[in-house]
């Protein structure tokens, strides 16, 4: 929803039943959608939207009509008349030749054809959000919401297991902020960073990988890997979330140098980076995945207590293990009951 209204979708396409099972999907998905068989009357409409001061919010168009390539044209309306409503282009072409196309035409995104319209339901959402967040009057408690969102449709929806992980990493963040006496707008910012660190995964190439039982190939890890700086930079375009990007990117590296993507060591890591590493590997190592059983209380303190120095600088550690002695039990229970609440396990009797 954007404000009390349905966001409105232009589609075109000129096939007539890919119009029909989109838009069907879409409507009962919450969308307001318009349809279009021709690439000259779409932009049309899109022109005349926009001088009734009510341009759409998205426009979904096919690129090639016919043979030729007129989905440039409607792209071409919207940057000239619209230029804040979210283009989406489908193309037939295979995924990289069609993600250099769409980005030089200036769209926000591509899928390729035939094109679940679940797929494009989760992308339009995604899109919407990520432009909301721009917003000049947005609070860090709009901020909160909106990401909190953004994760709930994407990385949760495509691995359930994750189910909490970004609410949970933000509340041990921000203890521990709390503890260590970080200010008050740096711990804001770090909260925000938790709740979206994992954001970048959703642009991986593959997402299968992220729900895979065994371990990863070598290339399924380097592509894993492009995860935190791919997060900071969709987000990071926004004046609101510059700090907390810094923080995304970082949440992987470690203390020692031998984390990822750029291998920074040290103080090298920013103070609030370093919270988000920690917390970011505690709930990891203590929750379900699809691929391992949860760590017990023993074997998290006996991990964590061995890598002061090492893994993760030594104050930041001495707070979490301070809190784990008192919070312990509670906080190896909340995955497995985050996972209960959202009905991806039945609830313990
Ligand atoms: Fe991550």
């Amino acid at each position: 929803m954007i404000g009390h209204r349905r966001p409105t979708v232009l589609l075109v396409d000129d096939e007539g039943s890919t119009l029909e099972v989109l838009s069907l999907v879409l409507d009962s998905q919450g969308f307001d959608t318009t349809r279009e068989l021709d690439a000259g009357r779409a932009s049309r409409l899109i022109e005349t939207a926009a001088a009734r001061d009510r341009p759409f919010d998205a426009v979904v168009t096919d690129v090639f009509f016919d043979g030729r390539n007129e989905g440039a044209a409607v792209l071409a309306a919207c940057r000239d008349t619209s230029p804040r409503s979210i283009v989406i282009l489908m193309t037939g072409r295979p995924a990289v030749e069609g993600a250099v196309a769409a980005m030089k035409m200036g769209a926000r995104d591509y899928l390729q054809k035939p094109v679940d319209p679940n797929t494009l339901a989760t992308v339009l959402h995604r899109a919407l959000k990520e432009q909301q967040v721009h917003r000049e009057d947005v609070t860090f408690k709009d901020l909160v919401n909106i990401l909190s969102d953004m994760v709930a449709h994407t990385i949760e929806r495509v691995d359930p297991y994750t189910a909490g992980h970004g609410e949970r990493t933000r509340s041990y963040c921000r203890q521990i902020a709390e503890k260590l006496g970080l200010d008050r707008q740096t711990t804001e910012r770090l909260e925000l960073a938790a709740i979206a660190h994992d954001y970048g995964k959703i642009y991986l190439e593959d997402l299968t990988f992220l729900t895979k039982k065994g371990p990863l190939t070598a290339q399924e890890y380097r592509e894993v890997q492009r995860h935190p700086e791919v997060g900071a930079n969709k987000l990071g375009s926004n004046s609101h979330l510059v700090e907390a990007c810094t923080y995304i990117a970082e949440h992987h590296e470690r203390w020692d140098g031998t984390g990822y993507p750029r291998r920074l060591k040290g103080s090298a890591l920013s103070p609030a980076g370093r919270i988000l590493c920690l917390v970011e590997v505690f709930d990891s190592l203590t929750s379900r995945r699809s691929y391992k059983a949860p760590w017990d209380l023993d074997k998290t303190l006996d991990f964590f207590e061995s890598q002061s120095g090492r893994a993760f600088e030594p104050e930041t550690l001495d707070a979490f293990l301070g809190l784990l002695e008192q919070h312990g039990a509670e906080w190896l229970d909340a995955p497995l009951r985050d996972l209960e609440d959202a009905g991806v396990v039945p609830k313990r009797v």
